[in-house]
């Protein structure tokens, strides 16, 4: 592979959506940021120059970073963050993926504005494992505020109460002509008839999973998380925070004397506030016949499911299987040498003393795997652990398996058993092969949760609705196929099941993908040791790291 270099010059930037104009933060002034592409095999090099006034840093959402942890990014786990004035260059190469997945700012809530698509290309003379397609089009789901979304959770996280709503989605940073305001802020996808267009999918938006679809046609799903899948035809994808997916869109064969909607709008089932508005753009043939001009063509809406359709979500997500080929074989761990079971929810918290707090009965708001709020450090995981061993910013003591059992989708006990935050990991030995299930619990409502691992892609085994039964489920695992993921969906009142082989030392944040449950303390890291040969270890960082 070549070095491919560029520089993130993180500045402020007036941006107007909705007639609403605010100074926000970008990369490069742009919203959404500007494309990296990569071919496999390559080298990235990024400088990032913070020149705004808040500290900030920036994570290669799916990128293995095979012994390169140092540029993971994640504010306070692999680094400390980049302060303003100072800059940092993420140096990593893209080993064994290619495919669609992005990059986000990893500080707070500055993700709703610092975005951007990672395209990684199959290598030189490479080929897909489809027909290459006439065109390549990257669409990104996100969510526009009005206020400033760092104010927005701080302010939630002081009342201990939900926090606002976006105002709207957006499709590559356009809220399209349904919202007020906006209709020349409208996402257009030009296209030919009778062809073959790769859509390239990226849920970036902050705090929903998204229906996506286009008013009379079919998509063919031929990825997922930068990982091939057996292909299949749907209507309607949905998408969660961090998920990307590349789908093939074949136009009509013949110009239609008419436009088609694209709109995405969120699937649902918590309690709460939610955002239940639509986000549209307009796919459009080029030369439509000459007696109709593009004003006066009809348009055609698509119909999006329910908000909170949780069978249409597990009917769609059970479609997924790895493409498990000779040229893209499926390494699924088909013996377990570890085994765990968290519990991903949310909880409430007292209040602390001479607060209020609006949360439900006067709590406040709290989430946790296990019954433990993960706290972020004062100073990154990651070199605590490989220069002090610890040195008391972080325990070892993340339990295995829930403190408390209870029947996590029946009536909730009365102790909601959410501690206040700790910053606790565990610790495996390099090449652990790791069975983990994931268990959603219905204390304040029964929600999807959208789990990421950095550093690792892992494969989805098993999901089911209620209790996973560890003697009969487990006898149900996909061990030939199952999709390859970075980021999987919990199901609403249910379970999913992974395995992923250990082997990429370093420290790994795994989190809930709403940037609010992730804030309330949905995460907690995985500390995998060295191997015993040289190139299984993590080397020491770069000398520019920056220093909390
Ligand atoms: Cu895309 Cu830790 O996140």
């Amino acid at each position: 592979g070549i070095t491919r270099h560029y520089t993130f010059n993180v500045r402020l930037k007036n941006v107007t959506r909705l007639c609403h104009t605010k100074s926000m933060v970008t990369v490069n002034g742009k919203f959404p940021g500007p494309r990296v592409v990569a071919r496999e095999g390559d080298r990235l090099v990024v400088k990032v120059i913070n020149r705004v006034p808040n500290n900030i840093s920036i994570h290669w959402h799916g990128v293995r970073q095979l012994q390169s942890g140092w540029a993971d990014g994640p504010s306070y786990i692999t680094q400390c963050p980049i302060q303003t004035g100072q800059s940092y260059v993420y140096n990593f190469t893209i080993v064994g993926q290619r495919g669609t997945l992005f990059w986000h700012a990893h500080f707070q809530w500055l993700r709703a504005t610092v975005y951007g698509p990672l395209i990684i290309f199959p290598k030189h003379n490479a080929s897909y494992p489809f027909a290459k397609p006439h065109k390549e089009v990257t669409i990104m789901l996100g969510e526009w505020f009005n206020a400033d979304p760092e104010a927005i959770i701080q302010q939630a996280l002081q009342t201990g109460a939900g926090p606002n709503v976006s105002e709207a989605y957006t499709f590559n940073g356009l809220p399209g002509p349904l919202y007020n305001c906006s209709a020349k802020d409208t996402y257009k996808l030009k296209v030919q008839p009778g062809k073959t267009y790769l859509l390239r999918l990226i849920n970036a938006a902050l705090n929903d999973d998204l229906f996506f679809s286009i008013a009379n046609h079919t998509f063919t799903v031929v990825e997922a998380d930068a990982s091939y899948v057996k292909p299949f035809e749907t209507n309607i994808l949905l998408l969660a925070p961090g998920q990307t997916s590349n789908v093939l869109l074949k136009t009509k064969p013949n110009t239609p004397n008419a436009k088609f909607f694209m709109l995405a709008r969120p699937y649902f089932t918590g309690m709460g506030t939610f955002d239940n508005t639509t986000v549209a753009g307009i796919l459009e043939y080029e030369n439509p016949s000459p007696h109709s001009s593009s004003s006066n063509l009809a348009i055609f809406k698509p119909s999006l499911p329910p908000i909170n359709a949780t069978n249409v979500v597990a009917n769609f997500t059970n479609k997924f299987r790895s493409l498990a080929s000779t040229r893209f074989p499926a390494n699924v761990p088909q013996t377990v040498d570890k085994r765990f079971f968290f519990t991903v929810g949310l909880g409430t918290n007292p209040c602390p003393k001479n607060q209020t707090c609006q949360g439900p009965n006067g709590t406040k708001f709290a989430a946790s795997v296990n019954n433990i709020s993960f706290a972020l450090p004062t100073t990154a995981l990651l070199q605590s652990y490989f220069f002090a061993k610890s040195n008391g910013v972080y325990t070892t003591d993340f339990p295995n398996f829930p403190l408390h059992p209870f029947n996590y989708t029946g009536t909730p006990p009365n102790n909601t058993f959410v501690t206040n935050g700790t910053t606790k990991a565990i610790v495996i030995p390099f090449n652990t092969s790791v069975e983990l299930v994931m268990q959603d619990t219905s204390i304040l409502g029964a929600e999807s949760h959208p789990l990421h691992l950095h550093g690792y892609n892992f494969y989805v085994v098993g999901q089911g609705f209620g209790n996973f039964d560890p003697k009969k489920d487990p006898a149900k695992f996909n061990l030939v196929d199952p999709v390859e993921r970075n980021t999987v969906g919990v199901p609403s009142g249910g379970w999913v099941a992974i395995r992923f082989l250990a082997d990429n030392p370093g420290v790994w944040f795994m989190h809930c993908h709403f940037d609010v449950h992730l804030s309330w303390g949905l995460g907690m890291a995985w500390i995998v040791l060295d191997g015993e040969l040289p190139n299984q270890k993590l080397p020491p960082p770069p000398s520019d790291l920056p220093k909390c």
